[in-house]
């Protein structure tokens, strides 16, 4: 007899039709749409489970996170801490988070944000370039397998590279920085910031008042992570007084972004709704199987996260 997973499907997936979850390693249950007994649920697979849900399933064999963060299954109070939590590792998303970097580095670069202004009033203004790529420093917060990508698609482009993570790491051409102690000497060198860290307790909040008075003045920055690392009156207010240029946020405290959200008419900040990098439903569905195939087999499962650690 097959195991059998359930799936709780994010928003976007639900146009892969019924065939798309059907695996010859395992039985699969859509929320919503099939009946199933919570007791013979053996994986649960899916982003942001409502808290509470997976207590319902007394005899999960590991959770199967579709997102690259797994904070919406840490934050719940009543996550049963010792089903192994693997997180989804999708070369897709890197590459697709590190499109959006570059494309939004290369555009504060050139000043694009100045263009759409002058075209949508019609004027032919231009405006010369002051500096080089390789003379803008961007600073990595988070230098896992994410941040290392981006790094590198930036040095594509000549751009500096600098990055800071909890714990040193390595990633080619890349100045590393690491733990609390480093990371003034980091952000006073970062003309673009583009955060890629893991939101923890450690993280939440950490894109402040305190946090920007230490970037040079006339610094960007970019949040592709998660909205809660940011206090968003405090970047408003960065911006307002001109310590900061200007702000891209692919990430909210609220998602959707709320329609009266001073964000949304801000005229220093691109927001985008949360696209930077969307697990792309086949290599997700390939990865959930290799998961499975390899507990049935009783083999160690990829890419557990370290609970108490939060990543
Ligand atoms: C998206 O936000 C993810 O965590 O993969």
């Amino acid at each position: 007899m097959k195991p059998q997973a359930l799936f709780l499907l994010p928003p976007g997936w639900n146009a892969l039709g019924a065939d798309s979850f059907s695996s010859a390693v395992y039985d699969a249950l859509l929320e919503g749409r099939d009946r199933y007994a919570p007791e013979a649920i053996d994986y649960f697979v899916g982003f942001r489970p409502p808290p509470g849900f997976l207590k319902s399933l007394p005899k999960l064999k590991a959770v199967i996170s579709l997102g690259a963060g797994v904070d919406g299954f840490l934050q719940d109070p009543d996550y049963p801490k010792a089903v192994p939590l693997v997180r989804s590792v999708d070369p897709n998303l890197a590459i697709q988070m590190g499109e959006y970097v570059v494309m939004h580095a290369l555009m504060i670069h050139r000043h694009q944000r100045f263009f759409d202004a002058a075209q949508a009033e019609h004027q032919w203004r231009q405006r010369m370039l002051t500096r080089n790529a390789a003379d803008i420093r961007v600073g990595i917060l988070g230098l896992g397998t994410i941040g290392a990508h981006i790094a590198a698609k930036l040095q594509a482009f000549d751009f500096q590279t600098l990055g800071w993570s909890r714990s040193r790491k390595e990633a080619p051409g890349v100045k590393s920085f690491a733990g609390a102690g480093e990371l003034p000497a980091f952000l006073s060198q970062c003309d673009i910031l583009v955060c890629v860290l893991p939101l923890t307790p450690d993280t939440r909040g950490i894109l402040n008042s305190a946090l920007f008075a230490q970037l040079p003045q006339g610094a960007y920055v970019i949040n592709v992570a998660r909205g809660a690392h940011l206090i968003e009156a405090d970047l408003i207010a960065a911006l307002d007084s001109g310590h900061l240029a200007g702000a891209v946020l692919d990430v909210f405290q609220t998602e959707p972004l709320p329609p009266d959200s001073p964000i949304w008419r801000h005229p220093k900040i691109t927001a985008t709704p949360h696209i930077a990098g969307i697990t792309e439903p086949r290599s997700a569905l390939a990865y959930v199987e290799d998961c499975i195939r390899r507990a049935e087999a009783g083999q160690p499962l990829p890419n557990v996260v370290n609970v108490a650690r939060g990543y």
